[in-house]
């Protein structure tokens, strides 16, 4: 079903995209899809160290589904690459994690990283995180392609689990 793990600059998301939809097909609850999604972008998308998704509960970013290695587990709102995101709703892309003010170093191998708001009608529910090993491992065509992937997994699964977790 899956292809082989392309190299970074090689990678379809549209083929990514046909993969999701199908992957996703089945089921549309949350727990299922959370985790089909980061498995998913933890083994097609080369140069990963870590995927997954933070929360938004009790005013914070609390861990979520996620493939890699154990993580922190709460992340203030303006703190670090994610509590940025949550901030200020803005995709964040960074070349350099250790150029990054007050970024927040759960794995010592992760160099780069993507960070995309959750936001469904309007609520900011999370962010989906992505850690590269690499610098300057990810690109504008990177950031356009998770959030439509993320998009996605918006459309196929049951929003209303994630809004009953998300106490913002
Ligand atoms: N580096 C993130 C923390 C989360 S981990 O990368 C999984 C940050 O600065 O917010």
């Amino acid at each position: 079903m899956f292809l082989e793990k392309p190299l970074s600059e090689e990678i379809n998301y549209s083929d990514l995209q046909t993969m999701l939809k199908g992957l996703l097909s089945g089921h549309r609850d949350f727990l299922i899809n959370s985790s089909q999604l980061t498995a998913f972008l933890f083994d097609q998308l080369p140069n990963l160290n870590w995927a997954g998704f933070y929360w938004m509960r009790d005013q914070q970013l609390l861990l979520g589904q996620f493939q890699g290695k154990p993580a922190c587990v709460e992340i203030p709102i303006g703190k670090g690459v994610c509590g940025t995101c949550a901030e200020t709703r803005q995709i964040q892309m960074i070349e350099d994690v250790h150029a990054f003010p007050g970024h927040i170093a759960c794995d010592a191998a992760s160099n780069s990283e993507l960070v995309v708001p959750v936001i469904v009608d309007d609520q900011l529910l999370g962010v989906l995180d992505l850690d590269s090993p690499n610098i300057g491992r990810f690109n504008q065509q990177d950031a356009e392609g998770i959030a439509g992937l993320l998009d996605i997994y918006l459309q196929a699964t049951q929003v209303d689990q994630i809004k009953s977790i998300a106490l913002n």
